[in-house]
């Protein structure tokens, strides 16, 4: 019975109850919290991906990304709000829908943080190799050590992508050894991106070079690309969606905000409308300056962003400065129009910034391997925790190095496709949970309650469905690839080995560390 073996949700509760973190958040450190999370590669990298895949098109791509992320937002808010609890998504189905399904979702939850996170690096590595090496010091690393295989949609000459290597090796090591991000030094790297994001917007759309023409055509690859083509104006949604993934780190944050009722959904709902308008303004100065017209291959059909041929069209002379071809897309605009300096300072912007990123998301990881081996459905070794350092250092290392190993081999594109996989498929089974809580606990307190959740709820299966369907087909198959390996451990291990199908109600969280990564004064 797929619903079989289900936590109960009092011992959860029970669990949040007994760790009931000082509550010091209010709504400006939330949304702070969030725009940290949210703002990285997906703007600053994939604006390039997005257009080849949409063309001008793109500012819709945002829209639709950002107005899904919207309304699941709100389903986050509830459950956040209900059960404030480390593990997110993946412990909200296991009170309501049971443990395999969890098990599934929790699987899920390592392609949205994992590589998610190996995405980010390779973002990184655009801006190092572009910005800090060749446009500041003048060295030129060789192609073998700075992207990813040819084969894999890498560049001509390509083998192993070292400076992402270098920066998820780094980040996993501050984590093992206990580093978390202070609030302040959050709040700066808001301000830098923030900043960074806003010279641009103010550069390039009253400028000289902005032309309201580039925006014909405007939906090239028109609005639906076809199913598993992955281009179109939807076709980049579904990859742009990775640059409001995070968000739901926010909902994590519940149990020590202040008045969460009021204080949760603003600070979800507000740092995603506020990088939603954001984003738009940035396509659109982007597109409008130096066009973002697609690289059409056979039959009018854009070339696959990630993809060999696209790689090879980029090494042409004609297309070097397409933005389609851009690694650090932002910083190449402005160097286009004539801002080189202020191009390379957005260029420092991200170089400094989407390091915290890759730390938030690598901590939201190990978090979640952390409950999943509380409940003894991984190996309990893994969620040891260090006896100087205080972190779970084992499977942060673990996770540290096949986060590296991923951005070495696999180009930004692809990576985040990857996430975004897991990523719908985790919104979605929160939606189903919220609306089968309201059935199954109508009495249980929440402090905030998803408003008309009889119409947001479908809607945000349908919104995660759809983006999911107009992945490209490769990160489609992906998940289901990846759930079945992971269907494979559940049966060989934690099937015997979990603590419900055992009898053991775990009250003690025994969390090393607070849930979001960034350490607030208490
Ligand atoms: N949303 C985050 C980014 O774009 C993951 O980097």
């Amino acid at each position: 019975m797929i619903f079989g073996r289900i936590k109960p949700l009092d011992a959860i509760l029970a669990t949040a109850e007994k760790k009931s973190l000082h509550r010091s958040l209010g709504w400006f450190q939330l949304t702070l919290f969030g725009i940290g999370c949210v703002i990285g590669t997906g703007i600053f990298v994939l604006t390039a991906a997005g257009a080849q895949k949409a063309g001008p098109g793109l500012l819709l791509a945002f829209a639709i990304a950002g107005g899904i992320c919207i309304i699941a937002a709100l389903c986050y808010a509830e459950i956040g709000s209900m059960i404030p609890v480390a593990g997110s998504a993946y412990t909200y189905t296991y009170t309501t829908m049971g443990e395999l399904l969890a098990w599934t979702v929790g699987w899920a939850l390592i392609l949205e943080y994992a590589v998610a996170a190996s995405a980010v690096a390779v973002g990184w590595s655009g801006y190092f190799t572009g910005t800090i090496l060749n446009q500041t010091l003048g060295i030129h690393l060789p192609a073998w050590l700075a992207t990813a295989p040819l084969a894999m949609g890498g560049s001509p000459g390509g083998l192993i992508n070292l400076p992402a290597v270098i920066i998820a090796l780094l980040v996993t090591w501050l984590l093992m050894i206990g580093t978390s991000e202070s609030a302040k030094v959050n709040a700066v790297l808001v301000l830098i991106k923030v900043t960074a994001l806003t010279a641009f917007i103010v550069l390039t759309l009253p400028s000289d070079q902005f032309d309201a023409a580039r925006f014909n055509p405007f939906l090239p690859a028109g609005l639906f690309g076809g199913f598993g083509s992955g281009v179109g104006a939807v076709g980049a949604a579904a990859t742009i969606f990775f640059a409001y993934v995070g968000f739901d780190a926010v909902s994590t944050a519940a149990e020590e905000t202040k008045n969460p009722q009021r204080n949760v959904p603003i600070g979800l709902i507000a740092s995603l409308l506020f990088c939603t308008v954001f984003y738009m303004l940035v396509a659109a100065g982007a597109v409008g300056t130096i066009g973002g017209q697609p690289i059409m291959g056979p039959g009018g059909v854009p070339f696959p962003a990630g993809s060999e041929e696209l790689a090879r069209q980029c090494a042409l002379p004609q297309h070097a400065q397409a933005l389609v071809c851009s690694n650090e897309a932002l910083a190449h605009v402005l160097r286009q129009i004539g801002f080189g300096t202020i191009g390379n300072f957005l260029g420092y912007a991200a170089f400094i910034a989407l390091p915290s990123v890759i730390l938030i998301l690598l901590f939201g990881q190990t978090r979640i391997f952390f409950v999943m081996s509380r409940d003894g459905l991984l190996p309990e070794k893994l969620s040891a925790i260090h006896p100087k350092w205080k972190t779970p250092y084992i499977v942060t290392a673990i996770t540290g190095g096949a986060v590296a190993f991923a951005a070495a081999f696999l180009p930004v594109g692809k990576l985040a496709d990857i996430a975004n996989a897991g990523t719908l498929y985790a919104f979605m089974m929160v939606a189903v949970a919220v609306m089968i809580l309201r059935r199954t606990a109508p009495n249980v307190k929440r402090s905030f309650k998803t408003p008309m959740l009889w119409l947001i709820g479908p809607l945000t299966i349908f919104g995660c469905v759809f983006l999911f369907f107009n992945l490209p087909l490769e990160a489609m198959l992906v998940l289901p690839a990846w759930g079945a390996v992971g269907l494979v451990i559940y049966y060989a291990y934690g099937y015997r080995a979990s603590h419900v199908a055992r009898g053991i109600v775990e009250t003690n969280p025994d969390l090393p560390a607070d849930l979001t990564g960034i350490d607030y004064p208490h």
